[in-house]
């Protein structure tokens, strides 16, 4: 074999006889960077922002392990194990729920591009970015967006919602447990019971909320839910949580127009996961080494107990406010019900800049903190306590730096 191709190149002349010698049939214009020589180095920070948080060793753990194929039977066994820690951590019955190959963008574009179709009137809390982002989404894809906006720091009423569905008449309503930028915990009781009156299906965010505060996806009535990994659950960011009710099913299944997305299709994705009765058809490649993880963190919060995980959060959040109050901080969401426990935000204090702030953490502590996001960017400070991290040794490291950063940081003097 090897002597034809030889005596072919010969009789081709000096050029193919190279690529015969070779098989490259250009020179490498980009050659191996200089930057890819040097080990890979990551610091050791503890991840006290708004998310990711620091991976739970065992977590980590299984983070290392070798890959197995994604359409292997012990892969479709940790498939449906996350399946059922999804309905354990969402508290539903629902067939249809599985793990989405993205991130916490990924299951709300899952959820909008099945859900709504061109023309489908929208209703959209917005009290932060999150509501803004769905709003987006829901723009892209052709549906009548209306929004009710609210300051940040600021949630939705039942008596709000209730005249936004009566006058928007929307096929979907958008809500967003933890708003992860403005610090708010948005009640949910009431909510689904309201939207079903007026034939409207309820879609909540929990990416910043799950397991640190109670929710009840099939007895508060929540259609559709999503959330991530990586804050309480402590998994590394890059997969997420999605469940869809029956009712909910039921609108995607008749739809008129397919989504627009093929790798969010959930009839496609239900498949893979297991969840109708068809033998499963390949979809996609899964991130394997992050669903290990993934089924790890589950496996976690299914050992500690939700309800132990949500008195955690509960009392660590209850000592780190009274300890920022004790530097003299302002917490910036006004009504202590509506505090967020994952993730606390601060009034930027008078005079200071937030970024020497948040930087004098990092740079000193090896802690990162950060500023706000969309509406409220330059207003707050964001301390973030999920999963493994929420604890008050981590409360005490936090604000040992934020009393020097505030000591030493430069204050203008107006
Ligand atoms: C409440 C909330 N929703 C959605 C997202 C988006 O998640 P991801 O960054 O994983 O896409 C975040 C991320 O911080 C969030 O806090």
């Amino acid at each position: 074999m090897l002597r034809a191709l030889a005596m072919a190149s010969v009789a081709l002349g000096p050029q193919a006889a190279g690529w015969a010698r070779t098989m490259a049939s250009h020179q490498l214009l980009v050659a191996p960077p200089e930057a890819l020589r040097k080990p890979l180095s990551i610091p050791n920070r503890l991840l006290l922002g708004p998310g990711p948080a620091n991976l739970a060793p065992r977590v980590l753990a299984a983070g290392g392990l070798q890959v197995i194929g994604h359409m292997h039977k012990e892969m479709y066994q940790i498939m449906d194990e996350i399946k059922q820690g999804i309905q354990y951590v969402f508290q539903t019955r629902n067939p249809l729920t599985l793990a989405i190959s993205g991130s916490g963008h990924c299951a709300l574009e899952a959820a909008l591009f099945n859900l709504l179709e061109p023309g489908d009137s929208f209703l959209v809390g917005v009290n932060g970015i999150w509501g803004q982002r769905a709003a987006d989404i829901g723009e892209r894809i052709g549906a009548r967006v209306h929004m009710m906006v609210k300051d940040p720091g600021g949630h939705h009423t039942l008596r709000e919602v209730e005249e936004g569905l009566a006058q928007h008449k929307p096929v979907l309503l958008f809500l967003t447990q933890g708003e992860s930028s403005s610090g708010v915990l948005q009640p949910l009781n009431g909510y689904g019971e309201l939207c079903h009156r007026y034939k409207c299906l309820l879609l909540v965010d929990s990416v910043a909320s799950l397991g640190a505060v109670p929710i009840y996806m099939d007895q508060q009535g929540i259609d559709i839910l999503y959330s991530g990994s990586q804050k309480v659950l402590n998994a590394p960011p890059g997969t997420s949580l999605l469940s869809f009710s029956d009712k909910a099913k039921n609108k995607i299944y008749t739809r008129k127009t397919k989504p627009f997305s093929f790798y969010l299709d959930i009839k496609w994705l239900a498949s893979f996961w297991g969840c109708d009765d068809q033998p499963r058809m390949y979809h996609h490649t899964t991130p394997i080494t992050g669903l290990y993880s993934l089924r790890e963190s589950l496996a976690l919060i299914a050992e500690q107990g939700l309800e132990d995980s949500w008195r955690q959060h509960r009392e660590t959040m209850a000592y780190l406010h009274g300890r920022l109050q004790g530097l003299g901080l302002r917490l910036f969401v006004k009504d202590p019900a509506l505090r967020l426990p994952t993730i606390t935000t601060v009034a930027v204090p008078a005079g200071y800049n937030w970024r020497d702030i948040t930087n004098y953490v990092m740079d000193h502590f090896d802690i990162e903190i950060t500023g706000g996001l969309g509406p409220s960017m330059g207003k707050v400070l964001r301390i973030g306590l999920m999963g493994c991290n929420a604890t008050r040794e981590n409360v005490d490291r936090v604000i040992e730096a934020l009393r020097e950063a505030l000591q030493r940081c430069p204050r203008n003097k107006l």
